[in-house]
């Protein structure tokens, strides 16, 4: 996608990353919703850091950031050699991409700034830096335009008055604005339905309680907090029209890595026939892994689980199993809505079909 279709809408959400005259702006979603506070960054491995401690999270969003990351890694290459540059480039690109194994995004979005490079060889370094300075912003500046084109077409498949269970963030913040699946509830906003927002806490770093339920509140969309144990008991009294997340990565059969938590979402829509939605951008699909089972899930610090910021909730030395994410299955998943369009069915051909168009 070159050109963005769509014009900024009311309603579409903070921007968490900024750039400016070679400094990288990051939201710190570690300090959300207490506080509001902006870290800078100018140097590569500081943003690698920024990504593995989670100042920036949600898949687009730490794609954007790498690539950023990348880009001042550039600026620090000294030498007037392209093929030596390319080389030193494709380092700077490995440190980044080894911070979180999951979300597909972020090699998606690496990938993308050395294949620049790599096609354009015969260019000093210096005239490369300015290209890929174009190409992180051109990275950014596209997501918004892709999530606002994935609300267009998820909000469809919203009834007018809609009670929407969502797990983790999958929000403005989560990306470059709008949201994946909070930006098909923000389309249905704009055309007129009457959602409201059920948003799971999503232990154990509290996506759902800290960050969703800030930017809604903050967008003057409703919500209700839930903690992540009461959306069964909540699907049997009726109280969930459908369920939309986001997703880091959908394997070529249509499983989906997603938040730890998804899948007994996933399991508990099914058993109660509620729709189960999942809003993917196609920089999250990943053809080359034939099912979720190839997935790599990345496991995070056991303090995580025992501590919520400085208090401790469990005993010294308990046992702790702490996976970021799970892998729902195809089988339980009612729609994947990409920003060319909608999958159901069989994903596998539906999803090659979606990834080609336009290419
Ligand atoms: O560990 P996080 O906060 O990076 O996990 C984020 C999620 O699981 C989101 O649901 C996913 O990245 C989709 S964001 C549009």
């Amino acid at each position: 996608m070159s050109q963005c279709s769509f014009s900024p809408q009311a309603n579409a959400g903070i921007r968490p990353i900024r750039f400016k005259q070679g400094v990288l702006s990051l939201l710190d979603q570690r300090k959300l919703p207490v506080e509001e506070v902006w870290l800078d960054y100018t140097d590569d491995q500081d943003v690698a850091e920024a990504i593995r401690s989670m100042v920036v999270r949600g898949a687009p969003a730490i794609g954007i950031t790498a690539a950023y990351g990348a880009y001042l890694g550039a600026c620090k290459i000294e030498t007037d050699d392209a093929l030596v540059f390319a080389d030193e480039f494709d380092k700077v690109c490995e440190n980044l991409n080894a911070t979180r194994p999951t979300a597909v995004n972020l090699a998606w979005a690496l990938d993308r700034m050395k294949r620049l490079v790599r096609a354009n060889l015969n260019q000093p370094p210096i005239n490369l830096k300015i290209g890929l300075e174009y190409e992180a912003n051109a990275i950014a500046d596209e997501d918004i335009c892709i999530n606002q084109a994935m609300g267009q077409h998820g909000e469809k498949l919203i009834p007018a008055q809609a009670r929407i269970l969502t797990h983790c963030n999958a929000g403005a913040l989560a990306t470059g604005g709008y949201g994946t699946a909070l930006g098909v509830v923000r389309a249905a906003v704009t055309a007129g339905k009457q959602v409201m927002v059920l948003a799971d806490e999503t232990r154990p770093f509290l996506q759902g309680a800290r960050l969703t339920a800030w930017e809604l509140q903050r967008d003057q969309i409703p919500v209700t907090l839930i903690c992540d144990n009461m959306a069964g008991y909540l699907m049997s009294l009726g109280g969930v029209d459908c369920v939309i997340v986001g997703a880091d990565r959908v394997a070529a059969n249509g499983d989906v890595a997603n938040k730890i938590g998804t899948y007994s979402v996933a399991v508990l829509a099914k058993e109660h026939n509620i729709p189960f939605y999942v809003a993917a951008p196609l920089s999250t699909i990943d053809l080359s892994l034939a099912d979720g089972s190839e997935i790599p899930i990345e496991q995070r610090d056991i303090r995580e689980v025992t501590h919520i910021g400085d208090t401790q909730l469990a005993p010294e030395g308990v046992g702790v199993f702490n996976p970021a994410f799970d892998v729902t299955p195809a089988r339980l998943v009612t729609a994947i809505i990409t920003e060319r369009g909608i999958a159901q069915g069989d994903y596998s051909s539906r999803l090659k079909e979606l990834a080609g168009k336009g290419r």
